[in-house]
């Protein structure tokens, strides 16, 4: 079986991305030498635990690893403190100690709320996140961010906490629902956007193989994204300056996300949206060309309709003074520059914002 490991390397900790189709059920000859003499907790919620919780235990205890499964409530309103604590209370009843591991074994929410607890039970115990989502694949689980959102806002809380490695098989997204599926996609193309002009090109050329889950091309838009990925958090794993960069589209679709109270968007569609926005600016800042913003625009839309819905632009702009992106009262965006290349901004003029975010808005009632 095919399997390739892209490395992370980051000053408190490098691991690796272990990644190939069918490797959940190689779990435990991969994670082996890690997990050796530890006992384990997996924890996931409830949809995950039935499709592919059975194939990961397996394999975990065919190479003797002790395995407890945990599991959380579905959604992100559960992406909160008083899940974690139910999750701590849960490990001391089951005389979870300082050399557990806690493996995530689901989408973003799992991968975050899970890095979470590990990062403060019992001052830190390590994890695995073994990622079932594209979003999780290709972003959530790798670099270390952890985090619960508080009512104020997304993410509010968390801290930084290095996995011990993360296990990507690309086959387990074939059961995903078609929204969230492709919801996680616009975060992969995100990655051609601001670094890789050949993802950005296998959007444009192999769409429909895409959308179809064509294994082979799948797999190669999710090991692409991953390297972006890992490199980026390699050059900078405190967002002290480089890894703002895939912030792209997460300004203005942070403020998207809680003016609509989370419901209508999925985290992904609200960075589709964001990443036209940032476009639409980019554009009139005279930072991008006409042909380019168009490329970009035609790659989000083209992976069908994204939710349609309404807002005050005046709300989001109060939203962007107020995100915890905004320093200093100043809003930072993430501009495309070429397909490939972005640039970190302060400077844009409010009535550009506004701009944008009326374009987008005309777009999502139509
Ligand atoms: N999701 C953005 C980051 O990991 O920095």
């Amino acid at each position: 079986m095919f399997m390739i490991s892209i490395p992370v390397a980051t000053p408190s900790r490098s691991y690796e991305v272990l990644l190939g189709s069918g490797l959940l059920a190689r779990a435990g000859e991969c994670l082996g030498k890690i997990l050796e003499n530890r006992r384990a907790f997996v924890i996931t919620v409830s949809p995950v635990r039935r499709r592919w919780a059975k194939v990961l235990l397996k394999s975990l205890s065919a190479s003797g690893i002790e395995t407890e499964l945990l599991e959380m409530p579905d959604g992100e309103r559960w992406k909160r403190l008083t899940t974690l604590e139910k999750l701590a209370e849960k490990l001391v009843k089951q005389g979870a100690d300082r050399g557990v591991t806690l493996i995530a074994l689901g989408g973003g929410v799992v991968c975050d709320v899970t890095g979470f607890l590990a990062s403060i039970y019992m001052r830190g115990v390590d994890v695995i996140q073994v990622p079932t989502t594209v979003l999780a694949q290709v972003d959530a689980a790798i670099g270390g961010k952890t985090g619960v959102n508080l009512v104020s806002g997304k993410n509010l809380l968390g801290t930084f906490h290095q996995p011990r490695a993360v296990l990507v098989d690309p086959a387990v997204l074939e059961t995903l629902p078609s929204r969230e599926y492709c919801a996680g996609l616009y975060e992969a193309l995100k990655c051609g956007i601001i670094g890789d002009p050949g993802l950005f090109r296998l959007f444009e050329d192999r769409r429909r193989e895409i959308l179809d889950r064509d294994p082979v091309v799948v797999e190669k838009v999710i090991a692409d994204s991953v390297r972006l990925k890992a490199s980026v958090v390699s050059a900078d794993e405190r967002e002290g300056g480089l890894r703002q960069v895939l912030n792209l589209g997460h300004t203005i679709g942070h403020a998207l996300e809680a003016e609509t109270r989370y419901t209508p968007l999925l985290h992904g569609e609200a960075v589709a949206w964001g990443m036209i926005a940032a476009t639409h600016i980019a554009l009139s800042t005279g930072k991008l060309d006409s042909v380019t913003a168009g490329r970009i625009t035609n790659s989000v839309l083209g992976f069908g309709r994204l939710p349609r819905m309404t807002w005050q632009t005046a709300s989001i702009l109060k939203r962007l003074r107020s995100d915890k992106k905004t320093r200093q009262g100043v809003v930072h965006f993430i501009l495309p520059r070429e397909i490939g290349k972005v640039e970190i901004t302060s400077d844009v003029p409010e009535a550009i914002v506004r701009s944008a975010v009326d374009e987008i808005r005309k777009l999502a009632r139509d």
